[in-house]
């Protein structure tokens, strides 16, 4: 019996020696070491070993036992540290490459163009006001003289958000909340977005305007003229060539659209200005006295007038951009240009 187990413990060192997994370690602990292992086996039959061996057979026995554990133990510790050091090895970093360059960001075209208007404004003492997006029916129409059913809202078509809630389609209800709060004299310019369900190479369902209103005593339609063309030739260039032509809303009287020489052909006609020679820059016109008594301004004691523009039709123009969806595409090859 004695014999038996030696050689037991022989066969089992030896597999243990070439037991590579952890599996293979554990399929042996099992093999030998488990509740019907072979060595467990050998400890069962002790009633066929002589009285006077029992003892010496006992001892050697648990040695081997204890042996063998203690080996399997460490066969799957030397295992898993190797493990975590081929893991590191896997994964190291090379600190000596070069870090990969984070790409600085841009101010967007638009906001540079708005920033570009507010600054020359400012300078002629207009002042930022701003409203908000999501705007009452009220402000957005009835106050700028459009009633419900008017057929003037068609020129603005709206997205709902519900019956006296809209996303506003335009700057101008802007006029409107800072009339209500400020007595006259008012010089302010008001850059937002707004939104129309509108979508083509010219027309986005979000894009930017900017609203600008003054009002004050003796307000003329010359003070209007003189402060746009001051403004369009600033931005433009001095040799810029602006006509006003008679136009139509509902909350100015008169009303005049502003359109520059095409910026593309000087002129002679080409894709950009549908060979008109011209492009539409912005609307404007008097502040209609509707305005001005939904306000609580007489309008026998005070006059204005009032602009709006759209951003991404004056950024086109100036950095010669064709298509108004690139501006909200968030493609890094185009922002970087500007
Ligand atoms: C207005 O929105 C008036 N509130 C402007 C105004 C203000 C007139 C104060 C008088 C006094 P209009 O609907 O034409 O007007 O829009 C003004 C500009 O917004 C247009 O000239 C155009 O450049 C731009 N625009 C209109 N719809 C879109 C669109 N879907 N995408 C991009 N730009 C647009
Ligand atoms: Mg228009």
């Amino acid at each position: 019996m004695i014999q038996e187990l030696e050689e037991l413990r022989k066969k089992a060192e030896s597999e243990l020696a070439t037991a590579g997994t952890e599996e293979e370690i554990l399929t042996l602990k099992t093999k030998y070491l488990g509740r019907k292992g072979l060595l467990t086996g050998i400890l069962r039959n002790i009633s066929n070993v002589t009285p006077e061996q029992r003892p010496l057979f006992g001892k050697r026995s648990n040695e081997v036992k204890e042996e063998l554990s203690a080996r399997i133990d460490a066969a799957l510790e030397v295992l898993a540290a190797k493990g975590a050091d081929d893991a590191l090895l896997r994964e190291r970093i090379d600190v000596t490459l070069p870090g990969r360059g984070v790409k600085p960001g841009r101010i967007h075209p638009v906001i540079q163009v708005s920033w570009e208007i507010c600054s020359i404004f400012s300078a002629l003492g207009f002042s930022i006001a701003e409203g908000p997006e999501v705007e009452e029916d009220y402000y957005n129409f009835e106050a700028l003289n459009i009633p419900k059913d008017h057929p003037a809202r068609d020129m603005q078509d709206t997205f709902y958000v519900e019956d006296n809630i809209v996303l506003r389609t335009h700057t101008s209800p802007v006029q409107v909340r800072v009339m209500e709060k400020q007595r006259p004299p008012v010089r302010i310019i008001s850059p937002g977005r707004v939104y129309r369900p509108d979508s083509d190479v010219s027309h986005t369902p979000m894009f930017h305007q900017i609203e600008g209103l003054l009002v004050d005593r003796g307000v003329t339609f010359g003070d209007l003229k003189g402060v746009l063309t001051s403004f369009l030739k600033q931005f433009f260039g001095e040799e810029t060539t602006l006509r006003f032509r008679p136009s139509f809303f509902p909350f100015t009287e008169p009303s005049a659209e502003v359109d520059i020489q095409c910026v593309m052909c000087k002129g002679a006609g080409c894709r950009v200005c549908g060979q008109s020679g011209w492009l539409e820059i912005l609307g404007s016109g008097m502040v209609d006295p509707a305005v001005f008594k939904n306000v609580g301004y007489d309008p026998d004691e005070f006059t204005g007038f009032a602009f709006g523009l759209g951003l991404e039709r004056i950024a086109m123009l100036k950095y010669g951009i064709t298509d108004i969806r690139l501006f909200f595409e968030n493609d890094w090859r185009f922002l970087d240009q500007f």
